[in-house]
């Protein structure tokens, strides 16, 4: 083999890969880019990484492949764990083939932009064969995945595959997320000491206090700058992120799928392949959730006709599915300019609350006599789409599924797992388990031509035992989930599926492979939701987000918004209604619309536009928004989430416009001006706003207008010609 290195470098990323001899890949460097090099440059640069032997460490430096290997004398997690009866378990994996965009590497030193190396390396005494897939995507994520196989005569368990990338030394700030039903995505942050901070995932499904994006960054990193290096994990299933610091000073972070004890056993021959752990560097959270935005928008399957006005019908009539009450709605949607309507929880066999029903994926006969068909076609005669609501993994002890096959509900021991929210999971990686839902859920969007699916998953996996020896499960079950939302859009190309999770309990970028929305959270409440709407696009981007206006008064909090705030905080994400709009005044349904004209003028922007989050100096201020891709126009919000010690709030500056072009900039207040608002003088007369420059904006800025704690106002930016 050759002393092979490989520079690829996009959208400011440079990724020094060194595949050199037979070792596995190592990553020289990752983060900004280098620019291009010599192969004499890129050699220098792979000697400079080499860390001295310092006494009483080993005689030889320790290189950090990017599934880091224990015999080298590296005493962090290593990337391969499992054992062949207890043997085999510290491999020593010699590398034979290497590829640049599917062709063999023959040169010592190549530059590429984007691209995908592969490398395939071996381990003859031990049995194994590893393959390293590494991708840098055109928007400066890198990706990587690992994929074991067993070439011996006997099983081989693996206990876990984790990929690693190297930090700098200058990285010692964690942020990552915590959260739990309806306040998802916490931001917390610690200092990165000796040890590993590990975020582990055992819910059987992501969780809402996953760790999302787990960063590690220079200290006081903020939105708009600052280095920052963050793991993801994109898988929906138990899984695991870390930082990890040596006493060497030496540190990484990284992350796999938690294996539950012999969840994965190979045959001779059989593989497993780990989730892909996503890595993303940025000068800024800002610039870091672009890189994934955009790596996101440019896949073919992202949704990008405009994001419909949905309306769902949960907080309106929970399980009250008055045939009368829903035809209602549907009209008053229409009028209002809706243009997906989505039936939530409670239209089948037993459902009439959540304590029954679950499994049983028939129409109800009693609440729905004539089928579910009049409805959709009622919501589609008036213009919207019609969508409807499962929860296919689950299953209700009280129902006829339940009663039939006991033996297909995930379960171990001998014993049936502990109830949460009333329900039990099902064996969906059971091949006849999975016929039955996948049948039933193609009837139902057949009868009703629904073109979107909520697809909600309530509970943890509790003792996840498949099959009748009650074997660890979650893997297979999370897989067969992706396989049957796979499966569902090859049978209905039209189909869209939102994934939810209690909430905001099933977001990464493995669902997201399958979706085109998550339902961030249950709680709708404005202010919860300007947190965890700005934390969910650190991952997602905003027209992945489902973001309502709910009731005044919040069903999860019972604190009370003005429609204005409601609406202002629901209008950069996936823009919906969740509100019994029959107890809504004529005032606030005049105002409500204008909002959603607002909506529509605005989402192209919003949905294709960069999102800029602001660090104020005020932490009672929340200012963000989008700037088109031209530069020539951005909407932001600036919110006032709390009462500040200081009045008033001081100057706020705008980034990422053009600093040579000139903005008018100026307040829109869809039903008026917001509760207690004082303007500023360069509101100007009739609220014209004032002209600057993108310079101006971003170094002097504007004053903040006064406003009450818990409002919004929405800020137009557009280029003056
Ligand atoms: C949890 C979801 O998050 C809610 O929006 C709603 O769909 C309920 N489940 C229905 O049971």
């Amino acid at each position: 083999m050759h002393d092979s290195l490989i520079h690829l470098s996009s959208a400011g990323v440079s990724l020094l890969l060194d595949v050199s001899g037979d070792d596995l890949p190592a990553i020289v460097h990752w983060g900004a880019a280098l620019g291009s090099l010599s192969e004499d440059d890129a050699r220098m640069l792979a000697l400079a990484a080499v860390e001295p032997v310092v006494p009483n460490a080993g005689d030889v430096p320790i290189r950090v492949a990017l599934l880091p290997e224990g015999w080298r004398g590296w005493t962090g997690k290593p990337g391969v764990e499992g054992h062949r009866d207890g043997a085999d378990w510290s491999p020593r994996f010699r590398t034979e083939r290497v590829t640049l965009g599917g062709s063999d590497l023959v040169v010592t030193f190549t530059e590429a932009d984007a691209g995908t190396v592969v490398v395939e390396s071996e381990d003859a005494t031990a049995g194994l064969h590893l393959v390293t897939e590494i991708e840098l995507t055109g928007s400066g994520v890198v990706r990587a995945r690992a994929t074991l196989r067993n070439t011996a005569d006997d099983h081989y368990d693996v206990a876990a595959l984790n990929i690693a990338f190297p930090l700098p030394p200058n990285a010692r700030e964690i942020l990552d997320f915590a959260g739990r039903w309806g306040k998802e995505r916490t931001p917390q942050r610690s200092a990165l000491v000796v040890g590993i901070h590990e975020r582990e995932g055992r819910k059987g499904r992501t969780g809402a206090d996953a760790a999302t994006v787990l960063s590690v960054g220079v200290p006081g990193f903020g939105f708009g700058a600052g280095e920052v290096w963050g793991v993801h994990v994109g898988f929906s299933g138990n899984h695991r992120a870390y930082a990890e610091r040596l006493f060497s000073g030496v540190q990484v972070i990284g992350g796999g799928e938690l294996l539950l004890p012999g969840e994965i056993r190979l045959a001779t021959g059989e593989e497993y392949s780990g989730p892909w752990v996503y890595g993303v560097w940025g000068d800024g959270l800002d610039e870091q959730a672009a890189r994934i935005h955009r790596m996101l928008r440019a896949r073919p399957r992202h949704p990008r006709r405009p994001r419909p006005v949905t309306l769902n019908v949960w907080e309106a009539v929970y399980f009250d599915h008055d045939r009368q009450r829903l035809w209602d709605l549907a009209d008053r949607a229409e009028a209002l300019g809706v243009e997906r309507f989505v039936l939530d929880d409670g239209w089948f066999r037993g459902r009439r609350d959540d304590t029954a029903g679950l499994g049983d994926w028939f129409v109800d006969e009693e609440v729905w006599p004539d089928g579910l068909r009049p409805l959709a076609e009622h919501v589609r005669d008036r213009g919207m789409e019609f969508g409807i609501w499962f929860e296919p993994e689950m299953v209700s002890p009280d129902s006829d599924l339940a009663r039939e096959h006991p033996e297909w509900i995930l379960a171990t021991g001998g014993r049936m797992p502990v109830l949460a929210r009333n329900q039990l999971v099902l064996d969906i990686a059971r091949d006849d388990a999975y016929a039955f839902v996948l049948e039933r859920i193609r009837e139902v969007l057949r009868e009703t031509a629904a073109s979107y699916i909520k697809w909600d998953h309530n509970r943890d996996l509790v003792d996840p035992g498949h099959g009748p020896r009650g074997v660890p499960g979650v893997h297979g079950q999370t897989l067969a989930a992706y396989r049957m939302m796979a499966e569902l859009k090859e049978l209905f190309p039209e189909l869209e599926i939102e994934s939810c999770s209690s909430g905001g309990a099933r977001v990464d970028l493995g669902v997201i492979e399958h979706t085109d929305r998550v339902w961030v959270s249950d709680c709708i409440d404005p202010l919860e939701r300007q947190q965890m709407n700005r934390w969910t696009a650190q991952l997602l981007p905003p027209e992945l987000l489902g973001s309502h206006v709910a009731s005044g008064v919040s069903h999860s909090t019972g604190r009370s918004h003005t429609l204005a705030f409601r609406a202002a905080t629901a209008l950069h994400g996936h823009f919906g209604i969740e509100w019994d709009l029959a107890a809504a005044t004529p005032d606030e349904l005049h105002e409500l619309g204008e909002w959603i004209a607002l909506y529509k003028e605005s989402r192209a922007l919003m949905h294709t536009g960069e999102m800029v989050r602001i660090d104020t100096s005020d932490p009672t201020l929340h200012l963000y928004g989008s700037v088109s891709e031209e530069r020539d126009s951005a909407l932001f919000v600036l919110a006032s989430i709390g009462r500040s010690e200081v009045s008033p709030l001081g100057r706020f500056a705008l980034r990422g416009l053009d600093p040579d072009a000139r903005y008018r900039v100026r307040p829109v207040l869809p039903g008026g001006a917001p509760r207690g608002l004082i303007r500023p003088p360069w509101f100007g007369a009739d609220d014209r706003g004032v002209e600057l420059t993108g310079r101006a904006l971003a170094t002097a800025g504007l004053h903040t207008p006064s406003m009450h704690p818990e409002s919004a106002i929405v800020l137009d930016v557009s280029a003056v010609r």
